[in-house]
Protein backbone atom coordinates (compact mmCIF):
# COMPACT_ATOMS: atom_id res chain seq x y z
CA UNK A 1 0.00 0.00 0.00
CA UNK A 2 2.48 1.96 1.05
CA UNK A 3 6.39 2.61 -1.06
CA UNK A 4 9.28 5.20 -0.50
CA UNK A 5 7.62 7.20 -3.30
CA UNK A 6 4.26 7.65 -1.83
CA UNK A 7 5.89 8.35 2.03
CA UNK A 8 7.51 11.28 0.07
CA UNK A 9 4.70 12.80 -1.80
CA UNK A 10 2.60 12.63 1.65
CA UNK A 11 5.19 14.67 2.69
CA UNK A 12 5.27 16.57 -0.04
CA UNK A 13 1.77 17.28 -0.01
CA UNK A 14 1.10 17.87 3.92
CA UNK A 15 3.84 19.27 5.32
CA UNK A 16 3.71 16.77 7.85
CA UNK A 17 7.47 15.74 8.96
CA UNK A 18 7.06 14.44 12.63
CA UNK A 19 8.39 10.59 11.72
CA UNK A 20 12.11 9.43 12.55
CA UNK A 21 13.19 7.51 10.01
CA UNK A 22 12.71 4.29 11.62
CA UNK A 23 8.91 5.34 11.70
CA UNK A 24 9.23 6.50 7.82
CA UNK A 25 10.60 2.87 7.20
CA UNK A 26 7.60 1.09 9.31
CA UNK A 27 5.52 3.04 7.23
CA UNK A 28 7.05 2.08 3.93
CA UNK A 29 6.19 -1.89 4.66
CA UNK A 30 2.40 -1.02 4.37
CA UNK A 31 0.06 -3.24 5.87
CA UNK A 32 2.65 -5.39 7.67
CA UNK A 33 1.05 -6.20 10.89
CA UNK A 34 4.18 -6.16 12.60
CA UNK A 35 5.57 -2.63 11.47
CA UNK A 36 2.28 -0.88 12.43
CA UNK A 37 2.37 -2.84 15.77
CA UNK A 38 5.57 -0.71 15.83
CA UNK A 39 4.44 2.26 14.65
CA UNK A 40 1.81 2.62 17.01
CA UNK A 41 4.57 1.81 20.19
CA UNK A 42 5.91 5.00 18.58
CA UNK A 43 3.38 6.74 18.00
CA UNK A 44 2.09 6.08 22.26
CA UNK A 45 5.08 7.08 22.96
CA UNK A 46 5.44 10.55 22.07
CA UNK A 47 5.87 13.61 23.96
CA UNK A 48 2.67 14.41 25.50
CA UNK A 49 2.74 17.71 24.02
CA UNK A 50 3.03 16.77 20.86
CA UNK A 51 0.41 13.96 20.08
CA UNK A 52 -0.19 12.73 16.77
CA UNK A 53 -3.07 10.33 15.09
CA UNK A 54 -3.29 7.12 13.73
CA UNK A 55 -3.03 6.94 10.37
CA UNK A 56 -5.60 5.59 8.19
CA UNK A 57 -4.73 2.11 7.92
CA UNK A 58 -5.15 1.63 11.25
CA UNK A 59 -9.08 2.07 11.08
CA UNK A 60 -9.26 0.17 7.31
CA UNK A 61 -6.29 -2.92 7.11
CA UNK A 62 -8.57 -6.13 7.64
CA UNK A 63 -4.98 -7.50 8.64
CA UNK A 64 -5.00 -4.88 11.58
CA UNK A 65 -8.39 -5.68 12.52
CA UNK A 66 -7.56 -9.08 12.49
CA UNK A 67 -4.80 -8.61 15.02
CA UNK A 68 -7.13 -6.34 17.45
CA UNK A 69 -9.55 -9.44 16.78
CA UNK A 70 -7.07 -11.86 18.64
CA UNK A 71 -5.78 -8.81 21.38
CA UNK A 72 -7.83 -6.11 23.12
CA UNK A 73 -11.61 -7.21 21.25
CA UNK A 74 -10.81 -11.05 22.22
CA UNK A 75 -10.34 -9.97 25.91
CA UNK A 76 -11.76 -7.24 26.66
CA UNK A 77 -15.40 -6.79 28.56
CA UNK A 78 -18.07 -5.56 26.75
CA UNK A 79 -21.07 -3.35 28.01
CA UNK A 80 -23.86 -5.31 26.70
CA UNK A 81 -26.76 -3.90 28.34
CA UNK A 82 -28.13 -1.93 31.33
CA UNK A 83 -29.30 -4.65 34.45
CA UNK A 84 -32.73 -2.96 34.45
CA UNK A 85 -33.45 -4.07 30.96
CA UNK A 86 -33.75 -7.41 32.43
CA UNK A 87 -35.82 -6.90 36.24
CA UNK A 88 -37.46 -9.93 36.25
CA UNK A 89 -36.31 -13.72 36.40
CA UNK A 90 -36.79 -15.32 32.96
CA UNK A 91 -36.08 -11.72 31.16
CA UNK A 92 -33.62 -12.50 28.70
CA UNK A 93 -32.48 -10.73 25.19
CA UNK A 94 -30.06 -11.88 22.50
CA UNK A 95 -27.16 -10.61 20.93
CA UNK A 96 -23.77 -11.07 19.27
CA UNK A 97 -20.46 -10.62 20.54
CA UNK A 98 -17.17 -11.21 18.09
CA UNK A 99 -19.02 -13.86 15.93
CA UNK A 100 -20.53 -15.12 19.25
CA UNK A 101 -24.08 -15.97 19.52
CA UNK A 102 -25.17 -15.00 23.37
CA UNK A 103 -28.62 -15.11 25.62
CA UNK A 104 -27.89 -12.64 28.15
CA UNK A 105 -30.38 -13.84 30.77
CA UNK A 106 -32.06 -13.21 34.23
CA UNK A 107 -32.38 -16.35 36.30
CA UNK A 108 -33.38 -16.37 39.88
CA UNK A 109 -29.73 -15.18 41.11
CA UNK A 110 -28.07 -13.23 38.50
CA UNK A 111 -27.82 -12.12 35.12
CA UNK A 112 -26.00 -14.97 33.05
CA UNK A 113 -24.55 -15.01 29.61
CA UNK A 114 -25.17 -18.25 27.78
CA UNK A 115 -24.41 -19.49 24.51
CA UNK A 116 -27.07 -19.31 22.32
CA UNK A 117 -26.00 -22.50 20.64
CA UNK A 118 -28.11 -25.85 20.96
CA UNK A 119 -25.55 -28.32 22.36
CA UNK A 120 -27.04 -30.75 19.98
CA UNK A 121 -26.21 -29.86 16.76
CA UNK A 122 -25.48 -26.24 17.36
CA UNK A 123 -29.49 -24.22 16.15
CA UNK A 124 -29.77 -21.00 18.35
CA UNK A 125 -31.98 -21.57 20.11
CA UNK A 126 -34.05 -18.13 20.80
CA UNK A 127 -33.76 -15.31 19.51
CA UNK A 128 -34.58 -11.28 19.63
CA UNK A 129 -35.89 -10.68 23.50
CA UNK A 130 -38.46 -11.47 25.86
CA UNK A 131 -39.54 -13.76 29.12
CA UNK A 132 -39.22 -17.24 29.30
CA UNK A 133 -38.95 -19.88 32.29
CA UNK A 134 -36.93 -22.33 29.61
CA UNK A 135 -35.26 -22.04 26.49
CA UNK A 136 -36.57 -25.23 24.24
CA UNK A 137 -35.10 -25.75 21.17
CA UNK A 138 -36.80 -25.04 17.82
CA UNK A 139 -34.87 -28.20 16.05
CA UNK A 140 -35.18 -31.22 18.49
CA UNK A 141 -36.74 -29.22 21.46
CA UNK A 142 -33.65 -29.89 23.93
CA UNK A 143 -34.90 -28.08 26.84
CA UNK A 144 -32.85 -25.87 29.04
CA UNK A 145 -33.16 -23.74 32.24
CA UNK A 146 -32.31 -20.07 32.73
CA UNK A 147 -28.80 -21.31 34.08
CA UNK A 148 -27.38 -23.04 31.69
CA UNK A 149 -28.34 -26.56 32.75
CA UNK A 150 -29.78 -29.54 30.13
CA UNK A 151 -33.60 -30.05 31.62
CA UNK A 152 -34.55 -32.36 28.34
CA UNK A 153 -33.49 -34.19 25.47
CA UNK A 154 -36.00 -36.68 24.80
CA UNK A 155 -35.39 -40.16 22.84
CA UNK A 156 -31.81 -39.18 23.55
CA UNK A 157 -29.70 -42.50 24.11
CA UNK A 158 -26.11 -42.38 23.34
CA UNK A 159 -23.75 -43.90 25.69
CA UNK A 160 -20.91 -41.22 25.23
CA UNK A 161 -23.78 -38.51 26.40
CA UNK A 162 -24.10 -37.63 30.15
CA UNK A 163 -27.36 -35.35 29.99
CA UNK A 164 -26.76 -34.57 34.07
CA UNK A 165 -23.59 -32.21 33.17
CA UNK A 166 -24.54 -31.36 29.93
CA UNK A 167 -24.99 -27.62 29.52
CA UNK A 168 -24.62 -24.27 27.71
CA UNK A 169 -21.38 -22.47 27.87
CA UNK A 170 -21.23 -19.81 29.99
CA UNK A 171 -19.45 -16.38 29.82
CA UNK A 172 -17.98 -13.93 32.88
CA UNK A 173 -20.37 -11.25 33.81
CA UNK A 174 -19.73 -8.44 36.39
CA UNK A 175 -22.77 -5.31 37.18
CA UNK A 176 -21.41 -1.90 37.61
CA UNK A 177 -22.64 1.49 37.74
CA UNK A 178 -26.33 -0.39 36.30
CA UNK A 179 -24.27 -1.59 33.33
CA UNK A 180 -23.82 -5.68 32.10
CA UNK A 181 -20.74 -6.30 31.43
CA UNK A 182 -19.33 -9.53 29.17
CA UNK A 183 -15.75 -10.94 28.63
CA UNK A 184 -15.81 -14.03 26.27
CA UNK A 185 -12.24 -14.45 27.67
CA UNK A 186 -11.33 -18.14 29.56
CA UNK A 187 -9.48 -15.71 32.24
CA UNK A 188 -11.05 -12.07 31.65
CA UNK A 189 -8.61 -9.37 32.96
CA UNK A 190 -9.78 -7.56 35.83
CA UNK A 191 -12.33 -5.07 35.81
CA UNK A 192 -11.90 -3.41 38.76
CA UNK A 193 -8.10 -2.74 37.59
CA UNK A 194 -9.41 -1.59 34.66
CA UNK A 195 -12.10 0.82 36.34
CA UNK A 196 -10.07 2.12 39.02
CA UNK A 197 -11.11 6.09 39.52
CA UNK A 198 -14.18 5.55 37.26
CA UNK A 199 -16.13 4.99 40.17
CA UNK A 200 -14.48 8.67 41.85
CA UNK A 201 -15.73 10.26 38.85
CA UNK A 202 -19.37 8.59 38.01
CA UNK A 203 -20.56 7.40 41.52
CA UNK A 204 -21.80 10.82 42.82
CA UNK A 205 -24.31 10.47 40.30
CA UNK A 206 -25.90 7.25 41.14
CA UNK A 207 -25.44 5.74 37.94
CA UNK A 208 -27.09 2.18 39.17
CA UNK A 209 -30.56 3.97 40.02
CA UNK A 210 -31.22 5.56 36.20
CA UNK A 211 -33.92 3.50 34.50
CA UNK A 212 -34.06 2.48 30.96
CA UNK A 213 -36.23 4.34 28.69
CA UNK A 214 -34.93 4.03 25.31
CA UNK A 215 -32.51 1.04 23.32
CA UNK A 216 -31.86 1.03 19.31
CA UNK A 217 -29.78 -0.77 17.63
CA UNK A 218 -27.84 0.65 14.42
CA UNK A 219 -24.85 -0.28 11.82
CA UNK A 220 -22.49 2.41 11.66
CA UNK A 221 -20.07 2.37 8.14
CA UNK A 222 -17.02 3.31 10.19
CA UNK A 223 -14.08 1.77 12.10
CA UNK A 224 -14.91 1.14 16.07
CA UNK A 225 -12.17 3.26 16.47
CA UNK A 226 -13.24 6.15 14.84
CA UNK A 227 -16.01 5.99 16.98
CA UNK A 228 -15.07 5.76 20.16
CA UNK A 229 -12.46 8.72 19.32
CA UNK A 230 -15.33 10.22 17.95
CA UNK A 231 -17.84 10.41 21.11
CA UNK A 232 -14.66 11.00 23.02
CA UNK A 233 -13.35 14.58 22.23
CA UNK A 234 -15.02 18.08 22.86
CA UNK A 235 -13.55 19.03 19.52
CA UNK A 236 -15.69 18.35 17.08
CA UNK A 237 -18.97 19.60 19.26
CA UNK A 238 -19.13 22.74 17.97
CA UNK A 239 -18.53 22.09 14.38
CA UNK A 240 -20.77 19.21 13.91
CA UNK A 241 -23.16 19.71 15.95
CA UNK A 242 -23.90 23.64 15.87
CA UNK A 243 -27.95 22.84 16.62
CA UNK A 244 -28.16 19.82 18.84
CA UNK A 245 -25.15 20.62 21.12
CA UNK A 246 -23.64 23.70 21.14
CA UNK A 247 -25.54 25.26 23.06
CA UNK A 248 -25.43 23.24 26.01
CA UNK A 249 -21.72 21.99 25.52
CA UNK A 250 -19.77 24.10 23.48
CA UNK A 251 -15.99 23.21 22.18
CA UNK A 252 -14.66 25.69 24.29
CA UNK A 253 -15.72 24.36 27.57
CA UNK A 254 -14.40 21.11 27.21
CA UNK A 255 -11.99 20.19 29.73
CA UNK A 256 -10.29 17.00 30.21
CA UNK A 257 -11.57 14.78 33.06
CA UNK A 258 -9.37 11.55 34.17
CA UNK A 259 -8.46 8.61 33.08
CA UNK A 260 -7.84 5.12 34.30
CA UNK A 261 -6.30 1.74 32.88
CA UNK A 262 -8.84 1.21 31.03
CA UNK A 263 -11.32 4.18 30.60
CA UNK A 264 -10.83 7.75 29.65
CA UNK A 265 -12.99 10.73 29.97
CA UNK A 266 -14.02 14.58 29.57
CA UNK A 267 -16.26 17.25 30.49
CA UNK A 268 -18.80 18.47 28.08
CA UNK A 269 -19.07 21.67 30.42
CA UNK A 270 -22.98 23.77 29.83
CA UNK A 271 -22.25 27.67 29.74
CA UNK A 272 -23.05 29.09 33.40
CA UNK A 273 -26.06 30.97 32.35
CA UNK A 274 -28.61 28.28 31.04
CA UNK A 275 -30.23 26.40 33.80
CA UNK A 276 -29.39 23.10 34.68
CA UNK A 277 -31.43 20.04 32.89
CA UNK A 278 -32.59 18.11 36.26
CA UNK A 279 -31.35 17.82 39.73
CA UNK A 280 -30.41 14.40 39.73
CA UNK A 281 -28.90 12.19 42.54
CA UNK A 282 -29.11 13.64 46.18
CA UNK A 283 -25.96 15.40 46.95
CA UNK A 284 -24.37 15.70 43.40
CA UNK A 285 -22.72 19.49 43.31
CA UNK A 286 -23.40 21.97 41.44
CA UNK A 287 -20.57 21.65 38.67
CA UNK A 288 -21.73 18.46 38.04
CA UNK A 289 -25.26 19.42 37.06
CA UNK A 290 -23.32 21.93 34.22
CA UNK A 291 -21.84 19.75 32.68
CA UNK A 292 -21.95 15.82 30.78
CA UNK A 293 -19.27 13.67 31.16
CA UNK A 294 -18.31 11.26 28.85
CA UNK A 295 -16.57 8.17 29.66
CA UNK A 296 -15.26 5.36 27.54
CA UNK A 297 -14.77 2.43 29.41
CA UNK A 298 -12.19 0.33 26.66
CA UNK A 299 -12.40 -1.31 23.94
CA UNK A 300 -16.21 -0.65 23.16
CA UNK A 301 -18.30 1.41 25.60
CA UNK A 302 -18.82 4.75 25.33
CA UNK A 303 -21.26 7.09 27.57
CA UNK A 304 -22.32 10.28 28.78
CA UNK A 305 -23.99 10.75 32.07
CA UNK A 306 -25.13 14.19 33.50
CA UNK A 307 -27.81 14.81 36.21
CA UNK A 308 -30.90 13.29 34.95
CA UNK A 309 -29.31 11.68 31.80
CA UNK A 310 -27.36 8.80 30.86
CA UNK A 311 -26.92 7.61 26.93
CA UNK A 312 -24.17 4.47 26.55
CA UNK A 313 -23.28 3.28 23.36
CA UNK A 314 -22.10 -0.29 22.99
CA UNK A 315 -19.98 -1.07 19.83
CA UNK A 316 -19.75 -4.09 18.12
CA UNK A 317 -17.20 -4.37 15.45
CA UNK A 318 -18.24 -6.09 12.67
CA UNK A 319 -15.38 -5.51 10.36
CA UNK A 320 -12.43 -3.01 9.88
CA UNK A 321 -15.39 -0.59 8.35
CA UNK A 322 -18.60 -1.29 10.46
CA UNK A 323 -19.77 -1.35 13.69
CA UNK A 324 -23.07 -2.50 15.08
CA UNK A 325 -23.78 0.60 17.78
CA UNK A 326 -26.71 -0.45 20.32
CA UNK A 327 -27.54 2.66 22.07
CA UNK A 328 -29.67 2.99 24.93
CA UNK A 329 -30.93 5.91 27.26
CA UNK A 330 -31.91 6.17 30.60
CA UNK A 331 -33.33 8.78 33.50
CA UNK A 332 -32.95 9.11 36.61
CA UNK A 333 -35.89 9.36 38.72
CA UNK A 334 -38.47 11.42 37.55
CA UNK A 335 -36.58 14.41 36.48
CA UNK A 336 -37.95 14.65 33.15
CA UNK A 337 -41.50 14.10 32.20
CA UNK A 338 -42.49 11.85 28.78
CA UNK A 339 -42.46 15.05 26.49
CA UNK A 340 -38.60 15.67 27.63
CA UNK A 341 -37.61 12.29 27.37
CA UNK A 342 -39.11 11.92 23.82
CA UNK A 343 -37.66 15.25 22.71
CA UNK A 344 -34.30 13.74 24.65
CA UNK A 345 -34.61 10.38 22.69
CA UNK A 346 -35.07 12.55 19.26
CA UNK A 347 -32.43 15.23 20.19
CA UNK A 348 -29.68 12.26 20.40
CA UNK A 349 -31.33 10.49 17.24
CA UNK A 350 -29.66 13.39 15.51
CA UNK A 351 -26.63 14.23 17.50
CA UNK A 352 -26.15 10.66 16.43
CA UNK A 353 -26.86 11.10 12.76
CA UNK A 354 -24.74 13.96 12.48
CA UNK A 355 -22.20 11.83 13.61
CA UNK A 356 -22.78 8.99 11.70
CA UNK A 357 -22.50 10.80 8.36
CA UNK A 358 -19.21 12.63 9.06
CA UNK A 359 -17.47 9.18 10.38
CA UNK A 360 -18.92 7.56 7.33
CA UNK A 361 -17.60 9.80 4.92
CA UNK A 362 -14.17 9.75 6.85
CA UNK A 363 -14.51 6.10 6.90
CA UNK A 364 -13.52 6.29 2.76
CA UNK A 365 -10.91 8.96 3.04
CA UNK A 366 -9.08 6.82 5.28
CA UNK A 367 -8.19 4.84 2.40
CA UNK A 368 -6.27 7.40 1.21
CA UNK A 369 -2.53 6.97 1.13
CA UNK A 370 -2.60 10.68 2.45
CA UNK A 371 -4.18 9.79 5.59
CA UNK A 372 -0.97 9.62 7.70
CA UNK A 373 -2.47 10.65 11.09
CA UNK A 374 -2.32 13.93 12.09
CA UNK A 375 -1.44 16.31 14.90
CA UNK A 376 -3.95 15.96 18.17
CA UNK A 377 -5.29 19.20 19.53
CA UNK A 378 -4.48 19.41 23.59
CA UNK A 379 -5.34 17.53 26.59
CA UNK A 380 -8.57 19.87 26.92
CA UNK A 381 -9.94 18.56 23.12
CA UNK A 382 -8.57 15.41 22.17
CA UNK A 383 -6.55 14.38 25.46
CA UNK A 384 -9.00 11.27 25.47
CA UNK A 385 -7.95 10.50 22.08
CA UNK A 386 -4.25 10.31 22.93
CA UNK A 387 -5.57 7.66 25.97
CA UNK A 388 -7.20 5.49 23.71
CA UNK A 389 -4.29 5.05 21.78
CA UNK A 390 -1.90 4.81 24.78
CA UNK A 391 -4.29 2.16 26.21
CA UNK A 392 -4.62 0.63 22.66
CA UNK A 393 -0.69 0.03 22.30
CA UNK A 394 -0.70 -1.64 25.91
CA UNK A 395 -2.95 -4.33 24.14
CA UNK A 396 -1.14 -4.88 21.34
S1 LIG B 1 -29.99 -28.76 17.48
FE1 LIG B 1 -31.01 -28.27 19.30
S2 LIG B 1 -32.11 -29.99 19.79
FE2 LIG B 1 -31.08 -30.51 17.99
FE1 LIG C 1 -20.45 14.12 18.05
Amino acid sequence: MFNAHSIRAVRRHTGYRVMSKAQSKVMMSGTDVQAMRAELQALAGRPEDAPWGLAGRFYTDPAFFEEECNGPLADGWYCLARADELPHAGDFLTLELMGEPLILVRDDTRIRALSNVCRHRGMPLVQGQGNSSRFVCPYHAWTYGTDGALMRAARMKNADFDAASCRLPEFETAERFGFVYVSLAANPPDLDAALTGLGDLISPYAPEAYRIVHAATEVWQTNWKCLVENFMEGYHLSVVHPETLHGYTPTGLSRKGPNGPGFTSYFANYPRDIPSRGMGAPGLDDDARHRSTLFAVFPAQVASIAASLLVSLSLFPQGPGAVRVRWTMSVHGDDLDDETIAARIALWEEVNREDREKLEAMQQALNSVHATGGPLAGDDYEGTVRDFQTWLAGQI
